[in-house]
């Protein structure tokens, strides 16, 4: 145990997109720059920005291009945003995004409830959307969700999810980011689900996405990086839910997962104490409480005051 850890993991932060889609209050367009700004400043350099999606299906992702016109990117940080389909893609192309990711579930209901497609309308959907994709120049990534389990199914088979991952890398995603999309994963279903993965695909073509529902997120998070992951995505103070599956909470905060790693001795690029304060612009954003524990607690060590 914890023997054969990584020298360095790679974060892909997902709270401007996952953070704030299911926020009931409208979140005005300067907190989100501002928000960009202090997550790049902390050292996250893949940061998903927003979606290209429906307005009508996610309100508060409608604002995502003039949220890329007026987002300052540094050098050397990527920005990312969800497309469900070719109009998606069509926008994002159109300002300026060198990478998109695509999604789909590994449950029919779920997929049918959050993009209004089955399973295989969403594969051929994406055979329209990855190609051109690539060859505009854009990366793509892809989500595989509900892998753990589903809202309205309960228990996915895994090879049903390891079945749709091979089809989206063939499409020629990058990675294929695994969706715990309710919380519902415990260590030892994560062990056989990462192993079951681990045996059809190399570690780098897969990414855990894990939300913290039941507070199993960050042993799961442990449970990968020891059997090889690398590539996890988390978002800051803990943030996060998808509009359609109930009962989804926030995601694994990108603190508490940074602060293990730094207790491990694993790098991350990343200064918790500049994410520490992403966090609390996180949470003059939404003014309440946020729900990442050492977003609450802070780092060992407090600065003085
Ligand atoms: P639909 O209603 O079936 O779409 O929605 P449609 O193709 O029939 O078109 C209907 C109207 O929507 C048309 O406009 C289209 O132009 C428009 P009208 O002619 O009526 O005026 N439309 C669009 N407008 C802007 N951008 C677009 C777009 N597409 C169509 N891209 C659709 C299908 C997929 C669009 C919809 O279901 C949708 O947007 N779903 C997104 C839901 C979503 O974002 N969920 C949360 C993200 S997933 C998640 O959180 C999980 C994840 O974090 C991983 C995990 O946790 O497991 C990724
Ligand atoms: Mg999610």
């Amino acid at each position: 145990m914890l023997e054969s850890l990584p020298e360095r993991v790679s974060i892909y932060e997902v709270s401007p997109r996952d953070g704030l889609q299911n926020e009931a209050k409208p979140i005005p367009l300067e907190g989100k720059v501002e928000l960009l700004r202090a997550l790049a400043a902390s050292g996250l350099s893949r940061i998903e920005l927003t979606s290209f999606v429906s307005p009508r299906w996610v309100p508060q992702l409608a604002d995502a291009e003039e949220l890329v016109k007026a987002a300052v990117v540094p050098p050397g940080v990527t920005v990312s945003a969800l497309v469900p389909n070719a109009k998606g893609f069509e926008r994002a192309l159109a300002a300026g995004l060198k990478e998109i990711a695509v999604f789909m579930s590994a449950s029919e209901t779920h997929n049918r409830k959050n993009t209004n497609k089955s399973i295989e309308d969403s594969l051929h959907t994406f055979g329209e959307v990855v190609a051109p994709a690539l060859a505009a120049g854009l990366s793509v990534r892809a989500y595989v969700s509900t892998v753990w389990g589903c809202p309205y199914e309960g228990e996915v088979p895994v090879s049903r999810s390891v079945h749709i991952a091979e089809q989206l890398l063939a499409l020629g995603c990058y990675q294929v980011s695994l969706g715990d999309t309710i919380g519902v994963g415990t260590p030892l279903q994560t062990k056989r689900l990462v192993q079951a993965f681990l045996s059809e695909f190399p570690a780098e073509k897969l990414a855990l996405h894990l939300h913290d529902t039941r507070g199993t997120a960050l042993a799961n998070a442990l449970v990968g990086l020891e059997l090889g992951i690398r590539d996890f995505d988390s978002s800051v103070a803990g943030i996060g839910g998808c509009p359609y599956a109930p009962g989804a909470a926030g995601n694994l905060a990108t603190e508490d997962l940074v602060y293990m790693l730094d207790g491990l001795g694993v790098q991350t690029g990343v200064d918790l104490n500049l994410l520490i304060e992403a966090g609390r612009v996180a949470e003059g954003i939404l003014g309440r409480k946020l729900p990442g524990k050492v977003h609450q607690a802070g780092p060992r060590t407090l600065r003085p005051a």
